[in-house]
């Protein structure tokens, strides 16, 4: 009979990640958004669309982005809420996550008004709810008619505008009208220009942007506002780090990485095995059985991150080869293909000959820029938990702004 095996040591977990043999099972109660999207293919079909959206997830445009399109998203997502002097952390990290992710996922909202993206919003976090099926407390019919509603009403109002937009590009292009350069740099406009080679149904065409939406705004988003909250922690007990927050975008960069290795946005992987198996350390699997990667475990394993491994620790110092970030990227063929978008680049002054073109990642960036606005706790609306979900996210956390 198959078995469930969890792994909970980081040397299983990341030999599990990389076995090829071990297909995806982790969203296979969320289909309703996550059926053939990328993270659910598997082989040649896999390796096929993640080739060509590779091309999007190259450094040259990472940096683009970084430096000159997301600086003015964040602040013009910002200014109404500092205008304000306070906020909900968790709206405003899904706001402003959601728009950093409609411009890399393609997706065009051509009034631009407070009231259209509001109704983005609302998609979004019902397609979260649908990705996140198996862990919701809600019932599963229920939820899958509502998400299948909203990816309907999402398909008419914003995907075909911007599939409009972009074929008219697509064939100016080809007439030799406008330049490569201006076509925009987004997965939706990837996945037009290969829509015969990689045989994509418009319904694939749907979820994978939906996928695409969600995959970046939802992680980054839980990733900030925790980052925010350990910061503010780290703080009241290192009195001393207070001016880095402000100063020093490296130490920010260092608390996102140590953020997302104590809190994965997603606290498990998992797989199912298609062959038997032997792990290093002796794990016997066998086909059919199912394999759940611990990350919060893994990314906490004192062999490779010392006896202090549960603390949050800005300036840990980490072995040769291991990822700040430990497994919360994931590795192997599915390994997150938004990392360095999301968390930007481990500093290495020698490869990199200077910080002048150094990757902080859009998390860091948006992190400080809410300490740029002063923003502190606020006393008078503390954080609340969710009670939809079994995961430990928050439903509201006040925020105020003092500068
Ligand atoms: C803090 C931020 C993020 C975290 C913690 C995170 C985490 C992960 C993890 C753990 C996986 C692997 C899933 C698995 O193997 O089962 C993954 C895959 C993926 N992520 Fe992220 N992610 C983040 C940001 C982003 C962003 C910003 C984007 C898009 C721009 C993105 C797009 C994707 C995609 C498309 C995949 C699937 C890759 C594939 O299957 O080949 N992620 N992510």
């Amino acid at each position: 009979m198959a078995e469930t095996i969890v792994l909970t040591r980081y040397a299983d977990v990341l030999e599990a990640y990389r076995n090829k043999d071990f297909q995806q099972s982790l969203y296979d109660a969320g289909e309703v958004v996550m059926a053939d999207v990328l993270v659910t293919l598997h082989g040649d079909a896999h390796r096929a669309r993640r080739r060509l959206e590779n091309r999007l997830f190259r450094r040259d445009i990472h940096l683009q982005y970084e430096r000159a399109l997301f600086p003015a998203v964040i602040e013009d997502t910002v200014r109404p809420f500092v205008a304000e002097g306070r906020a909900d952390l968790v709206h405003l990290g899904h706001h402003l996550m959601m728009n950093l992710a409609a411009l890399t996922a393609g997706v065009d909202r051509p009034l631009g008004t407070p009231d259209e993206t509001s109704r983005l919003y609302r998609y979004l976090m019902k397609f979260i709810e649908g990705a996140t099926l198996g862990h919701s407390t809600r019932p599963k019919a229920e939820v899958e008619a509502e998400v299948r509603s909203a990816i309907a009403d999402f398909d008419t109002e914003f995907l075909d505008p911007s599939i409009a937009r972009r074929r008219a590009l697509i064939t100016r292009l080809a007439a030799g009208e406008i330049t490569e350069d201006e076509l925009p740099r987004d997965i939706l406009t990837v996945l037009l220009r290969n829509q015969d080679n990689l045989a994509l149904p418009p319904d694939v065409v749907t979820r994978e942007i939906a996928f695409f939406l969600l995959a970046g705004a939802h992680t980054s988003a839980t990733a900030f506002g925790r980052c925010l909250h350990a910061i503010w922690e780290w703080i009241a007990d290192h009195p001393d780090d207070e001016g880095l927050v402000t100063s020093d975008r490296l130490f920010v960069q260092r608390c996102v990485h140590e953020t997302i290795r104590l809190n994965p946005s997603s606290p498990t992987g998992m797989r199912r095995a298609l062959v038997d198996a032997r792990l290093r350390s002796g794990t016997e699997i066998h086909v059919g059985d199912t394999v759940v990667f611990d990350l919060i475990s893994a990314n906490r394993d004192p062999d490779v991150f010392g006896p202090d491994a549960a603390d949050f620790n800005p300036h840990r110092q980490l072995p040769e080869g291991v990822g700040p970030y430990g497994l919360s990227f994931g590795s192997g063929m599915h390994a997150c293909i938004g990392q360095e978008l999301a968390a930007g680049l481990v500093p290495d002054l020698e490869r990199d000959g200077g910080f002048d073109d150094h990757l902080f990642g859009l998390a860091t960036v948006a992190v400080q820029k809410l300490f740029d606005h002063g923003a502190r706790p606020d006393p008078a609306r503390p954080p609340v938990m969710d009670a939809n979900t079994r995961r430990p996210y928050w439903a509201s956390y006040g925020v105020v702004f003092t500068s």
